[in-house]
């Protein structure tokens, strides 16, 4: 009991403390601010991989096999699983989505942010980047 309380506490003020110097350098967003921004070095990333129709094909079955269940057929963020997340997925079709750059698109595919998951482990770079090129075609009209 008295070991959990003192944990506690010591959660807790490091939770302030870590809040605080977050707020001071405001580029480290607050862990659920609503709008999700990627950190300016990746923004300024740019995709390696130049477009092909090979690599949007192999960004296109890693989008079927990992991230249709959540972001739906049209990347519309209404696959079956939406239903029962506490947040909705986003619109890919969007231009509000599709105005980042890559290396915004990258960065998030890569970290994750509850509850979508993290694919650093799960996906190489080349199928990240595949990705976002992939993701680009359903902004497209
Ligand atoms: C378990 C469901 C789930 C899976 C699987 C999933 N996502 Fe997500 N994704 C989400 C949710 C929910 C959000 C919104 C998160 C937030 O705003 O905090 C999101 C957000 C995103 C964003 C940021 C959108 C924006 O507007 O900035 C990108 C990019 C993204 N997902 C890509 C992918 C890709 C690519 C995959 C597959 C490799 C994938 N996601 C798999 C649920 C999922």
């Amino acid at each position: 009991m008295q070991i959990s309380k003192i944990k506690l506490s010591t959660f807790i003020v490091t939770s302030v403390v870590i809040g605080g110097i977050s707020l001071l350098f405001a580029f480290i967003p607050a862990p659920d601010n609503k709008t999700w921004t990627a950190p300016a070095t990746a923004d300024k990333e740019t995709n390696p991989i130049v477009s092909s129709a090979a690599a949007i094909e192999a960004g296109k079955t890693v989008y079927k096999s990992k991230c249709i269940d959540c972001h739906g057929p049209k990347g519309k963020g209404d696959g079956p699983k939406s239903a029962d997340l506490d947040k909705n997925p986003q619109d890919f079709t969007k231009a509000e989505f599709q105005r980042q750059s890559d290396g915004s698109i990258f960065w998030k595919i890569t970290e994750g942010r509850k509850p979508m998951p993290a694919f650093k482990n799960e996906l190489s770079k080349d199928q990240r980047w595949q990705v976002v090129l992939y993701l680009r075609t359903l902004g497209k009209k």
